[in-house]
């Protein structure tokens, strides 16, 4: 099972990701963060990593690799609806959810005299830690605890949460048939992209598919388009061929 992680900062959680990864992959790290730290930790354990601040060039990437599960790790962005629908992605949050969603997690636990807190794992939507829950660890609020020490003991417990989370649900996916929601869903996915030569090579991978302008962007399906202008991209045409066809697309519809 292919995973890419998503963070923006220390990295942490992603790290743990890749040391214990068993059963699964780990295919690239982004960080919306040109300078997060995680980047650095990444790049030192082997694994690609690429910083892209804007979450379309995010959506982009993803196309272009496919990943069958996407974990955010600190990532201080919520993802559009396009993409949790698109790709099954995964996040790790400092509460007992639905018990204090949002920034500043275990403050909230603490200004509200909880005598627990702990951390979660779970499917993410395009709300802010909502999604259904896979897994959850407890821990103890102790005397005199701040912020700092109680985020510190949750913290171990989501480095050994997460990749358990992860290890299930490719255990899941292996169970299934080995193929996960965002290969099985190929035939029908519709790629986007700004680039024309991304747009080429996506078309030329995917054997037939059909490219048509969309405003700004290209849109690759592996579906007919019902309205023109559209040029296909058939196999053996490679990126060369199909390249010259999408820009004969911009040429016809007046966008280039
Ligand atoms: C973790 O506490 C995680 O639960 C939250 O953001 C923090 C990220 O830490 N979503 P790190 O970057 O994984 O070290």
């Amino acid at each position: 099972m292919r995973v890419c992680v998503l963070i923006s900062g220390r990295g942490s959680n992603m790290e743990s990701l890749i040391r214990n990864a068993d059963g699964y992959t780990i295919e690239a790290v982004i960080s919306n963060k040109p300078d997060a730290a995680g980047l650095r930790v990444a790049d030192g354990l082997g694994v690609r990593c690429m910083a892209e601040p804007s979450l379309d060039g995010i959506r982009d990437m993803m196309d272009g690799m496919r990943p069958d599960l996407v974990c955010m790790a600190g990532f201080m962005r919520i993802l559009p609806a396009d993409l949790t629908e698109r790709y099954r992605v995964m996040n790790i949050h400092p509460s007992l959810l639905p018990q204090y969603p949002g920034l500043r997690a275990v403050e909230q636990a603490l200004n509200d005299g909880a005598t627990s807190s702990g951390c979660t794992v779970h499917f993410a939507d395009s709300g802010v830690d909502t999604g259904k829950i896979i897994a959850q660890a407890a821990v103890q609020v102790a005397p005199g605890d701040t912020s700092d020490t109680l985020a510190a003991r949750i913290l171990e417990w989501e480095h050994r949460l997460y990749p358990e989370a992860v290890r299930w649900y490719a255990a899941r996916l292996a169970a299934e048939g080995g193929e996960g929601p965002a290969v099985r869903g190929r035939d029908r996915q519709m790629i986007r992209t700004a680039e024309p030569e991304r747009a080429a090579s996506h078309a030329a991978e995917m054997g037939v598919a059909y490219v048509r302008r969309d405003g700004d962007s290209y849109m690759i399906s592996a579906e007919k388009p019902t309205v023109p202008p559209y040029v296909a991209v058939v196999p053996g045409d490679g990126v060369g061929l199909a390249l010259e066809r999408v820009r004969r697309l911009a040429a016809t519809d007046g966008s280039a």
